[in-house]
């Protein structure tokens, strides 16, 4: 080694010499927050740095292609390891460019044309380089152009100084590659590593000019990044390993769709987002199909309401909301029931449809409740009330309808829709599980839930998220789809977000309904697809074939995240706590 490997730049704490111990220096108080992170040591080599056990070695660039297209440094920006590049950047006054060019412009002709009078071949490059000296004058004399001294450096840390050696060698081969001519600041690493330091420190001063045209290419924000200032992580973009950070309530509107295959990780995500929103008070109601998210709901202190036969909660759907009730709520509740019941009861005939109706209006009447708000503070018909008003019809066609009821009334799930509802979401974190139902019921539940939460959550205004897990449930049938889609459009308005997930992609893309939910969400996500889905999304989503491909082959949390007309591949990642509180 040189005799510069023991050019230390001394902290502060060594100089305090021997006779002091650091027990006496802490002791006096004359540590400042310089001394205590300040690196204990700094060993200046000749072709590397290193502080503590850390290596650094600086690369300057000397020498830019003739070309460049935009964002032509990508692939070193997003080089797979770190770098502290720093580029400088400083306006040249064109008067003193001008005249620089003019004399190197009067030297290439005389040396062009003295070969051509000694009658030698002219060397090509000089004739390249006239031409495009030529070019600039003429752009900067007509001020289309401006010039600029550039500097690029970059840093490359190492745990090692094979490791060091290893980086710099690929570096130096994306330079190469980029048609770039680099040298490593040999005796001036200091000077280098304090250079690409974030602090405008230019200490190495090697620069290049530059016109405005390539300078704006050099720029390095064309990668799709979709970071905000604000919000939640919902993963690493694996194009530049930046992080995806949105809010989902400063967009068009806080509703996000999850697609993916069957264990892809869409649960996981929606676990990880509800988890992050929650402490960023946001609200969180979810309809769990599979009832996986009590767990979650358990760690947070959540409130996880179990519809089952025996469950202690109960919800009636012809709940009105008393509070804050619109001119019309009244009749749409009585159309929102109506959908609800062909859920329930299946296909309708347009005399059926008629039928119910009427009975629906009646059934209010009977408990004294008519158009006038006042009337909405009356107790509520139960389902048993409308399958009493089919019987008292006395006709086939309503006997028909009173029979299709009376599973809700008399049967299995009598026991908890059928019944005033006898709770109230209080919680800021609150699942509903409705595995223990029978799969049919099912959709029926997930309808029932939806329409209380819209009543709940226009009692105050909020931000809430509503996540619908296993969407395609609802999507199924062509009334309960409509409902959820409904949903999304009014959510907006009571700052509510809805977050549709569903693994059946193609029945839900082949639904107008789902369609529609897609255009309504700001966010979209896509996980893993299979191959019979996947034709279908990229159709939807216009990806290319590689796009296709990653989705094919993507692992478990990987996917493509879509926020308005953008979209990367990105990556869930969880810390261990997290993992440990959702799963
Ligand atoms: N980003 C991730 N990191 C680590 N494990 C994950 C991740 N995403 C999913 N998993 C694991 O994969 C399993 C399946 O994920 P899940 O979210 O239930 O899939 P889906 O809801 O799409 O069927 C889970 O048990 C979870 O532990
Ligand atoms: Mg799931």
């Amino acid at each position: 080694m040189f005799g510069f490997s023991n050019n230390k730049i001394q902290s502060k704490q060594s100089d305090v010499g021997p006779s002091h111990s650091v027990a006496d220096f802490l002791a006096k108080g004359t540590v400042s927050v310089k001394d205590i992170i300040a690196p204990s040591f700094v060993e200046v080599d000749f072709n590397h740095l290193k502080i503590d056990d850390k290596y650094y070695r600086t690369l300057y660039v000397v020498g830019y292609p003739r070309y460049v297209s935009a964002n032509w440094l990508y692939s070193l920006i997003t080089f797979d390891h770190p770098l502290y590049i720093s580029m400088y950047i400083y306006p040249a006054e064109s008067k003193a460019v001008l005249e620089d060019l003019k004399r190197k412009i009067a030297e290439m002709e005389a040396t062009i044309s003295n070969e051509m009078k000694a009658g030698k071949v002219v060397d090509p490059t000089v004739q390249v380089a006239l031409d495009d000296a030529l070019a600039l004058q003429a752009e900067l004399a007509k001020g289309a152009e401006r010039f600029f001294q550039f500097g690029l450096y970059i840093t490359i840390p190492a745990g090692s100084l094979e490791e060091l050696n290893q980086i710099t060698k690929e570096v130096d081969s994306i330079l190469s590659s980029l048609l770039i001519i680099a040298r490593q600041a040999t005796l001036e690493m200091e000077e280098g590593f304090k250079s690409t330091l974030p602090m405008f420190y230019d200490k190495l001063g090697v620069w290049r000019n530059m016109d405005t045209t390539s300078l704006a290419l050099t720029f390095p924000f064309s990668t799709a990044s979709l970071t905000r200032n604000e919000g939640i992580l919902y993963g690493i973009n694996e194009h530049d390993g930046s992080l995806i950070i949105f809010d989902r309530f400063t967009l068009e509107n806080a509703n996000s769709v999850v697609l993916g295959k069957s264990g892809g990780g869409k649960s996981f995500l929606i676990k990880l987002e509800a988890l992050r929103l929650l402490m960023m008070g946001v609200d969180v109601l979810i309809i769990d199909p599979e009832n996986e998210y009590q767990k979650l709901a358990q760690s947070v202190g959540g409130e996880f309401i179990v519809f089952a036969a025996s469950s202690q909660y109960k919800i009636n759907p012809f709940d009105l909301s008393t509070s804050n009730p619109a001119s019309d709520e009244l009749s749409n509740k009585i159309l929102d029931l109506h959908s609800l019941m062909r859920v329930i009861m299946g296909e309708l005939t347009p005399s059926q449809d008629a039928l119910l109706d009427r009975a629906l209006v009646a059934v209010y009447q009977q408990k004294g409740i008519t158009q006038d708000p006042q009337t909405f503070k009356n107790e509520p018909p139960l389902l048993e009330d409308l399958y009493k008003v089919f019987v008292g019809m006395e006709t086939p066609e309503a006997k028909e309808l009173a029979d299709r009821l009376e599973k809700f009334v008399r049967g299995s799930a009598s026991g908890i829709f059928n019944q005033q509802s006898n709770f109230d979401i209080r919680n800021p974190f609150t699942v509903f599980g409705i595995r223990d139902l029978e799969e049919n019921l099912r959709p029926v539940a997930m309808y029932i839930v939806l329409d209380y939460v819209w009543n709940r959550i226009r009692k105050d205004k909020k931000k809430r998220i509503l996540v619908v897990d296993e969407a395609w449930y609802l999507i199924k049938q062509k009334d309960s789809a409509a409902y959820l889609h409904s949903f999304a459009k009014r959510a907006r308005k009571y700052s509510l977000g809805l977050t549709t997930i569903t693994q059946d992609v193609e029945d839900f893309l082949a639904s107008e309904e789902g369609k529609a939910i897609i255009t309504n969400s700001s966010l979209q996500i896509i996980l893993k697809q299979s191959t019979a889905a996947v034709e279908k999304i990229a159709e939807t989503f216009y990806l290319t074939g590689g796009e296709k491909h990653f989705l094919l082959s993507a692992s478990i949390g990987e996917g493509l995240f879509f926020a308005g007309h953008n979209h990367v591949g990105f990556k869930v990642v969880a810390s261990e706590e997290e993992k440990t509180l959702i799963e």
